[in-house]
């Protein structure tokens, strides 16, 4: 039973809000549509074959950015490799890494890690059933922990993401922002009041489901909905203004040249990335940050008269030369014009590399510590994140049109 005073919390919550929640009767009777629906058409997907919390929690977590067809092939690959808690808390970082390899976003398996050695420290082992326990271990929020409460151990815990939060706009004509992480609580508010006492997992992925089938953000057809006769805005025809969803800050842009410095034995140079910090430990080819006017000032080189476009070009060359050499020890040939441009979002990053091929004919350099000669038939004992795939994939394109 919910306490009095959070009760009344939430009751202020909804209120506030303007969100008029349904009597007890038209509760029980979406409960029953929205749960029907899902037992005919809920999909079968590799997680969902037994209430086990650790198989729930990994999905949850790779579902969290990605797509489930993409997920599905990473899911039965990771459980293979790391099948329970114990072994996912003793698992060697390069092979977890390389296990989530294209997935992106590592910190989520980094923080899985960590967060099944405080399972085995704190908690014998196994997963904490109480979602105030669930929600302290690391990476896991408030949608996580009620995910694993409600379809693990069967808690009346709402699970609320981006898309459960477009399903109850749409259903309640719920006007606040949910691209503000304080509107959660809102959502939370209206979940609590109408999940089912029952089946919260079911009841849960149901929203899921449907935010991924039927209530998609862009060509959504109310009319084809289970649950339509309960969905205010179609009533009302007004959900073409929800859910209210303001833009989310730009990237911010950061500009590289990259370098795919081969020697005479067909070796690349590789840099593994510092311990700590965006791409944590991976692999990828040497990168100096360069301020914005100045790749913008070569590129636009093609624009002066041909003395003066030579002269930038050498000047442009020998300066990058000269970073290659304090940074890497390296002094390769460089081809006079990038090959690619490659680009690449992170969350709150967008990268842009200029990529240039480079032959080093001298074999007398140390390297710093953090770099070694790779040949690219070793390179998948190696992760690689996504900027470093796409600047190998042209590389290759490049090199076979030539
Ligand atoms: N997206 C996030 N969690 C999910 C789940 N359990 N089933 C389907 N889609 C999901």
């Amino acid at each position: 039973m919910k306490k009095i005073t959070e009760q009344n919390e939430m009751n202020a919550l909804l209120q506030s809000s303007g969100i008029q929640m349904w009597p007890q009767e038209k509760i029980e009777q979406f409960r029953a549509t929205l749960l029907s629906w899902y037992d005919i058409e809920k999909r079968a997907l590799p997680w969902r074959i037994n209430n086990d919390p650790y198989r729930i929690w990994v999905s949850e977590i790779m579902l969290q950015q990605t797509r489930v067809d993409t997920v599905i092939p990473y899911y039965l690959n990771f459980m293979k490799q790391f099948p329970t808690i114990k072994e996912l808390s003793e698992a060697n970082e390069d092979k977890l890494l390389k296990a989530w390899e294209g997935l992106g976003y590592y910190s989520r398996v980094r923080n899985m890690q960590k967060a099944a050695q405080q399972i085995m420290v704190n908690y014998d082992g196994e997963m904490p059933r109480d979602p105030k326990e669930i929600i302290k271990l690391s990476g896991i929020g408030p949608y996580t922990a009620g995910a694993i409460a409600s379809m693990a151990f069967d808690l009346p815990e709402p699970a609320v993401d981006g898309n459960v939060m477009r399903v109850l706009s749409r259903l309640f004509e719920i006007d606040a922002d949910i691209a503000k992480p304080a509107s959660r609580k809102i959502f939370e508010a209206v979940m609590r009041e109408i999940i089912d006492p029952y089946k919260p997992g079911d009841f849960n992925q149901a929203f899921m489901d449907l935010g991924s089938s039927i209530c998609t953000p862009k060509n959504y057809h109310p009319e084809l909905s289970p649950i339509k006769e309960f969905n205010a805005s179609y009533i009302n025809e007004t959900w073409i203004n929800y859910p209210v969803k303001s833009k989310k800050k730009k990237a911010v842009p950061v500009y590289y040249n990259g370098f795919l410095i081969e020697n005479e034995k067909g070796e690349f140079l590789l840099e593994k990335r510092p311990k700590e910090g965006l791409l944590a430990n991976m692999w990828i080819f040497p990168l100096l940050e360069e301020k914005k006017f100045e790749q913008e000032k070569h590129q636009q080189i093609e624009a002066y008269d041909l003395e003066d476009k030579e002269q930038a070009k050498k000047q442009r060359l020998m300066d990058l030369q000269t970073k290659l050499i304090e940074t890497y020890q390296v002094r390769p040939t460089l081809m006079k014009k990038p090959f690619a441009e490659v680009t690449h979002i992170f969350s709150h990053l967008k990268w842009t590399i200029l990529a240039y091929y480079g032959k080093l004919f001298s074999d007398e350099i140390v390297l710093p510590e953090s770099c070694s000669w790779i040949h690219p038939e070793d390179f998948e004992k190696y992760t690689f994140p996504g900027p470093q795939t796409k600047l190998w994939q042209s590389y290759l394109l490049y090199k076979n049109k030539k």
